[in-house]
């Protein structure tokens, strides 16, 4: 028990669902609770805030979530909160309702909200729950290997497939603006090629390697493609025309963004809900949980915003050396 002045704090999930969410709020609670200090659940992100949806949260509230996909606290993407009177009123609400501090677990966009809060003297702790790992302060973000093992799974079953009927596949996996989805299950799942928004490869070197792969005996072909670079139907008609080799294509879409979280999903969730709290018991202020060098840490909340990481293309260089 510590000897904290603090009294409530508010959690809530924002922008997409992501796995290993449900585990952060209960450990977001009950390290609370363990430190008498009260939790406001807000439903439906900003859009709860905005509009009074909440209720209290206690240690037996979050019972049996930490295995459930999605949020049971709701989730919603905020227009409102895009416009500064709603970031006015939603720090007006924090204030009537007397938050000492308030825990968004969300990715991006969702934390830049939180940014805006902070400056309307709320105090934010931010917890990176994103598949996408797009959130550049940090190398994890709670949801990304759930969907990474869901992704590589449909890989694995459409492989089946393609390689029965002497195909290619194009699978495209989730990740609006980053390829570390495609990138990962690309590599996991044997890719011959991945197109990623960060460095989007034109449709004729496609072809090239599929051609060339096939010189090379193989049977079958699986190209992934991030969501940010899309086309994937279109990709898939073009290399069956080229090659007259039989293609398909996969949008894997929402299914990636459910399922129950795998442990590493579970314990990220756990350790950052964990420190978020203990940090507001700190008096600390404004930070965002995240991982540095394979450590649990934190930053400031704007620097971690700020932070710009360059794209990496060793997996990628990998995954060209290993598919041929
Ligand atoms: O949460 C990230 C993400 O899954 C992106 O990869 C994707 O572009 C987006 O969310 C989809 O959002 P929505 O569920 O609102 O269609």
């Amino acid at each position: 028990m510590s000897d904290t002045k603090i009294k409530k704090i508010g959690v809530l999930t924002s922008g997409g669902d992501a796995p290993g969410m449900n585990a952060a709020i209960r450990s977001v609670v009950r390290t609370a609770n363990d430190n008498d200090i009260k939790v406001v659940g807000i439903q439906r992100g900003f859009e709860g805030l905005l509009h009074g949806e909440l209720s209290e949260l206690g240690g037996r509230d979050v019972s049996n979530i930490m295995n459930r996909g999605g949020t049971i606290l709701y989730t919603a993407r905020s227009a409102e909160m895009r416009t500064p009177e709603g970031v006015e009123k939603a720090a007006q609400v924090c204030k009537v309702l007397q938050l000492d501090a308030l825990v968004i677990i969300g990715g991006n966009g969702s934390l830049a909200g939180g940014l805006d809060l902070s400056k309307h003297g709320i105090n934010i702790m931010g917890i990176p729950g994103t598949i996408d790992l797009d959130l550049d302060c940090t190398e994890y973000t709670v949801g990304f290997d759930t969907a990474v093992n869901t992704s590589l799974d449909a890989i694995n079953k459409i492989r089946d497939t393609s390689c029965s009927h002497e195909r290619c596949s194009v699978v495209e996996v989730m990740g609006r603006d980053a390829g570390h989805i495609a990138l990962w299950t690309g590599l996991a799942g044997g890719a011959e090629e991945v197109l990623v928004p960060e460095d989007p490869v034109n449709k004729d070197a496609v072809v090239e390697q599929i051609l060339e792969n096939r010189s090379h005996g193989k049977n079958h072909n699986l190209i992934v493609v991030a969501e940010g670079v899309g086309h994937s139907q279109e990709l898939a008609e073009y290399i069956e025309k080229i090659t007259g080799i039989q293609t398909r294509a996969t949008i894997l879409g929402h299914l990636q963004r459910g399922g129950s979280p795998t442990a590493k999903d579970r314990l990220a969730a756990g350790i950052m809900g964990y420190n978020a709290v203990k940090l507001i018991t700190e008096g600390a202020r404004n930070r965002i949980m995240i991982v540095k060098d394979g450590k649990f840490t934190d930053i400031d909340l704007e620097e971690g915003l700020n932070c710009k990481r360059a794209y990496d293309k060793t997996l990628y260089d990998i995954i060209k050396v290993l598919a041929i």
